[in-house]
């Protein structure tokens, strides 16, 4: 497993990027769905923001996985993203829910996802196809 610079200034490799999702899974607060979930967001630049899910016993409270990753990338100045890679030990993997795609469109409309789910099966979509005609900040200046 890779233990890289998570600064690193050159793009990573798809196996770095899904051995740091998986780090920081083991990281998660998820006694309740204990559905533990890791994420890690990459910018063009090769910087990397990694992000679990933690939850609350006040259960609408809890954060998912990707949305942390993008909460840590944006406080750090981060607007730009080329990918992101989730870990879950799900038997297929999965795609990040309808609230975390709209979170993340607001920054990278053609972002890469990729998940890994348990025994290394990996799946990717480009964000485009899984939130289409999404609602951005333009349409806000449209109205
Ligand atoms: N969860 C994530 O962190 N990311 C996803 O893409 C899907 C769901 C979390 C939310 C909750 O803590 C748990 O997984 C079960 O839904």
């Amino acid at each position: 497993m890779s233990h890289a610079d998570p600064n690193a200034g050159h793009a990573s490799s798809v196996q770095e990027l899904i051995a740091l999702a998986w780090e920081v899974r083991a990281r998660a607060w998820a006694p309740y769905s204990r559905f533990l979930v890791g994420a890690v967001l990459e910018t063009p630049d090769g910087r990397r923001f990694a992000g679990c899910n933690v939850e609350n016993a006040s259960y609408p409270a809890g954060i998912c996985a990707e949305r942390g990753a993008l909460a840590a990338a944006v406080a750090a100045g981060a607007r730009e993203f080329t990918r992101v890679v989730i870990a879950t030990e799900a038997d297929v993997p999965t795609p990040p829910c309808g609230i975390c795609r709209q979170a993340l469109v607001e920054f990278a409309p053609a972002l890469e996802v990729v998940s890994v789910a348990a025994g290394g099966r990996t799946a990717s979509w480009s964000l485009a196809d899984l939130l289409p005609s999404p609602f951005t900040p333009s349409s806000l200046a449209n109205a």
